[in-house]
């Protein structure tokens, strides 16, 4: 080979020195927590969506919501991977390790339980068919972005997301009319519930100390990513293009008419103004402003 070619090549970082000893003990509870509560997706009886009475237009729209909410899981495993190599090079202890580790496998069950609903309710997509919403799923997630902060400043911004996603679900899980469902839910939930105890940890741990420059740019990160994917038919589907809007406004609605665990798009978007609400008045303290989000803001409160 060129040398040329070889200069090109990353070198392997040092991983040394490999650290043991527990520096948070609190992360380090709920890694045993994860140990302890970890859970099977192929355990849930999927039966009861096979044999359901269900229209195949339905049917449908039921399965291309979970196959959504199955390349929104999927979502998470590159982001956990690119926060391992960070942890494992920068030398994080253990226990963080650990929890990044617990979080990629828990993201992956969440993914595989999602797809598993979708083929209970017909098939399961791999891919969206709508080309503009081809183009969301990978724009996710960019990874520019989440350089520009601090590692831990960027795992506590993720979670701020998991928050809303959570509050999401909870409404999903309260909209599930079905066993299987609702099963998936409560897991899945369960699992992200110790994801924000997580950021929540992490927050007060590093929040304070963070430079003003940081703390705006988490607020501005924040607010880019919500309006540039999360509400472009992920979290809601307000920011969709019109035709795009009405198609996947329409199935959403259908299969949240049927109680397949899924919210109507007018009901998304009061949810996510309760939670972003909620989340400012917890990173306020901090000195941690999330700018204005017109079409989640202007919303009238009505609920
Ligand atoms: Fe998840
Ligand atoms: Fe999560």
């Amino acid at each position: 080979m060129q040398a040329s070619l070889l200069e090109e090549l990353n070198p392997v970082p040092n991983p040394y020195p490999i650290k043991s000893d527990v520096e948070y003990p609190e992360v380090w509870r709920l890694c045993e927590q994860a140990r302890d509560l970890a859970w099977n997706p192929l355990s849930i009886d999927f039966s009861d969506l096979v044999d359901a009475d269900l229209p195949a237009e339905v049917r449908e729209a039921g399965s291309e919501w979970w196959s959504l909410r199955a390349w929104m899981e999927h979502g998470a495993i590159p982001y956990g991977a690119e926060r391992l190599r960070e942890a494992i090079f920068d030398h994080q202890p253990f226990e963080i390790k650990q929890h990044i580790i617990n979080f990629i496998a828990e993201e992956l069950r969440h993914h595989e339980t999602s797809f598993l609903v979708a083929r209970g309710l017909g098939a399961y997509q791999n891919e969206p068919r709508a080309d503009y919403f081809k183009s969301v799923i990978p724009r996710f997630h960019d990874e520019k972005d989440e350089k520009a902060m601090s590692f831990f400043a960027g795992l506590a911004v993720n979670t701020l997301f998991e928050q809303l996603s959570g509050e999401l679900l909870k409404a999903r899980y309260e909209n599930a009319r079905y066993k299987s469902i609702r099963t998936a839910c409560q897991l899945i939930l369960r699992d992200e519930a110790r994801h924000i105890h997580f950021g929540r940890i992490i927050m007060r741990r590093f929040f304070e100390e963070l430079s003003p420059h940081d703390k705006d740019l988490i607020g501005k990160k924040f607010a880019k990513k919500l309006r540039g994917s999360l509400l472009n038919g992920v979290y809601a589907v307000v920011n969709l293009p019109e035709h795009e809007r009405a198609r996947a406004g329409h199935n959403r609605s259908l299969a949240a008419q049927h109680g397949l665990g899924a919210t109507h798009p007018d009901e998304e978007i009061f949810i996510i103004k309760r939670s972003l609400d909620q989340i400012r008045e917890e990173i306020a303290p901090y000195g941690v402003e999330i700018p204005e989000i017109p079409e989640v803001d202007r919303v009238a409160v009505v609920h």
